[in-house]
């Protein structure tokens, strides 16, 4: 079964279970990248159970505005019932490793924003422990050097993402070979970096609930 298959189910299972929360006037949190996309197609499909939906990217706001969805500003929005998005690993707690996309610090925002948080991912994401998968940080542009060092300093190797700007106008360092043993200390620690806009450790805004879809279904955590 492939990684897409394995996707699209997840984002499938996620359908499943909002389907029945949404009014008329609910207003959904959209997250972004390759799973996020499948559940922008479905969702597509429901489109008259819901009122609009406020996207974590431009990316995922020109998808759906691509169904005729509308999208609002997050300012404008009442309220979210439900943030829907993917991730790049998740821990037994729940923790997350995000911003494979670059999307990290709109993904947090929206998320922080949500009543409900569901994370759907296939099962090659589950780790024992985050790490694997380099920590991706937004920094200002200026403060490169100066949050490179205070990342080496934390025990990580950070890369510069290069030609990649966020939608913020920031940039992307991929920090490999943390050890990440306590991901809300982290999380905090990197975000009290001078210069750091936002990390990509999802641990005082865990998932609600994860969909993890695997050859023999989808599971919840
Ligand atoms: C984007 C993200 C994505 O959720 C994460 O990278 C997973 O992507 P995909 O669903 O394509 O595997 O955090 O910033």
């Amino acid at each position: 079964m492939s990684q897409d298959t394995l996707k699209r189910s997840a984002a499938a299972a996620a359908l499943d279970y909002i389907e029945s929360r949404l009014t008329r006037q609910s207003v959904v949190g959209i997250g972004t990248g390759s799973t996020a996309n499948f559940f922008i197609d479905g969702l597509a499909r429901i489109r008259h159970k819901f009122d609009a939906a406020v996207a974590s990217s431009e990316a995922s706001a020109q998808r759906l505005a691509g169904y005729g969805i509308p999208v609002l500003d997050l300012n404008a929005a009442p309220s979210l019932c439900v943030y829907v998005d993917g991730a790049d690993e998740v821990d037994p707690e729940r923790c997350l490793t995000k911003g494979g996309g670059g999307a990290l610090t709109r993904e947090k925002i929206v998320a922080a924003s949500s009543e409900e948080f569901v994370c759907i991912v296939d099962e090659s994401k589950l780790v024992e422990r985050l790490g694997r998968f380099p920590l991706p940080v937004e920094v200002v542009p200026m403060a490169r050097g100066l949050a490179a060092r205070a990342l080496l300093r934390l025990g990580g190797s950070p890369e510069w993402r290069q030609g990649f700007t966020t939608d913020n106008g920031n940039i992307i360092l991929d920090v490999h070979g943390l050890h990440i043993n306590d991901p809300l200390t982290l999380e905090a620690e990197i975000n009290n970096i001078v210069g750091v806009v936002c990390n990509g450790l999802f641990a005082a805004n865990r998932a609600d609930r994860v969909l993890i879809a695997g050859p023999g279904g989808v599971r919840r955590m």
